[in-house]
């Protein structure tokens, strides 16, 4: 090759290199050697583990996935699971609470679902197929609404197979429906209605207008007295002699009026600047009565049968 004179190639700098060994080992501005790996191994290994031990948790936890073990020379054999009964936890009243539960064949013969039935009209369960191969699964969708609920729920789902030996399975479903979903910190209340209006009445009035009774109890008063009237950031209303006549207008007076000790017990009755109207206040103090006997004689019961 005939290099024009006045003609110099090119230096080639260090920092043109885009490939090469070079760039390697000065990916991280110092040279790169073999210790460095090793620590940066050992920093990976831990998370590495982890994702190892949760990817082995997943498979050997998550049905469809893991393995079962099947007899194939048993008749159809059905497994639920879990085991019961199925623990709602704490749910929320006036909504639709989903859960699942699977149902294992274990056996070597197709298992057949052919009924599903609930324990009341407030529960539907589906199973999403009802032909369930060896070793297959079927998943059974099961919708608990709690309108009109409160307190401890049981609930019955009934499920008819061609399990021989079991041909009719139970799965259980407990729960606490909850009143309470949203609250806020401590506000100091001077003025006795300001519950009623503004952004207060939001949650303190409107969803009791036009209910009484038990479902006007849970919109206004639960949020104070307890979803039983068993007492929460205000007292117990319950148990209480609420045979007297005395004492229901005693309770009476103090729904409709407020209360003479605190403002925080607002003049409920429509003549007070309140919501409610005669008859909805009549229909409470009904409520915290039979919520009062209800209550009593569940202790009564537990006393019995603790002795
Ligand atoms: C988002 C709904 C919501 C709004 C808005 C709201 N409240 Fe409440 N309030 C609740 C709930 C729920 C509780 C029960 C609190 C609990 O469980 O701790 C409660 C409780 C209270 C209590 C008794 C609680 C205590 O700790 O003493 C007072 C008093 C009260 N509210 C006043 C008001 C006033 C005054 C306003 C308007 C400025 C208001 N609230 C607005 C939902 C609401
Ligand atoms: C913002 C909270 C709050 C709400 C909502 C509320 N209360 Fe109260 N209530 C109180 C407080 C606080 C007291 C306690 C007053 C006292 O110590 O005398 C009280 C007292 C009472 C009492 C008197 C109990 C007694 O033994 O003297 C009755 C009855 C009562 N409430 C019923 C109701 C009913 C029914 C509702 C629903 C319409 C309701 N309350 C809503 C806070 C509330």
């Amino acid at each position: 090759m005939i290099l024009r004179e006045g003609f110099t190639p090119k230096k080639i700098k260090k920092n043109d290199l885009r490939l090469g060994p070079d760039t390697l080992l000065s990916m991280f501005g110092r040279p790169f050697n073999l210790s460095v790996l090793s620590k940066l191994l050992r920093l990976l290994l831990v998370p590495l583990l982890l994702v190892a031990a949760g990817a082995g948790w997943y498979l050997l936890t998550t049905p469809g996935i893991k393995p079962v073990v099947i007899n194939v020379n048993q008749p159809p054999t059905l497994m639920v699971e879990p085991v019961n009964p199925v623990q709602l936890g704490k749910v929320p009243t006036d909504s639709q609470v989903n859960t699942e539960v699977f149902l294992y064949n274990l056996g070597g013969h197709p298992l057949i679902i052919k009924e599903v039935s609930a324990s009341c009209g407030c529960t539907v369960a589906k199973p999403d197929k009802t032909y369930i191969e060896p070793g297959d699964l079927a998943r059974l969708s099961i919708t608990l609404d709690t309108s009109i609920k409160l307190g401890h729920v049981e609930k019955t789902v009934t499920i008819v197979s061609n399990d021989p030996v079991r041909p009719v399975v139970t799965v259980q479903l407990k729960g606490q429906v909850m009143a309470i979903v949203m609250g806020h910190e401590k506000i100091a209340v001077k003025d006795p209605t300001v519950l009623f209006k503004g952004k207060c009445a939001e949650c303190h009035v409107k969803k009791g207008i036009g209910k009484s009774g038990a479902a006007l109890f849970r919109a206004d008063c639960a949020m104070c007295h307890g979803d039983s009237a068993q007492g929460h950031v205000a007292k117990a209303l319950v148990p209480g002699p609420y045979h007297s006549l005395e004492f229901r207008k005693h309770i009476r007076q103090i729904i409709a009026n407020g209360s003479p000790h605190t403002p925080e017990m607002s003049p409920f009755s429509q003549k007070n600047g309140g919501p409610l109207s005669e008859g909805q206040i009549d229909s409470l103090v009904q409520y915290l009565g039979y919520l009062s006997k209800k209550m009593q004689s569940e202790n009564a019961h537990s006393e019995a049968s603790s002795r």
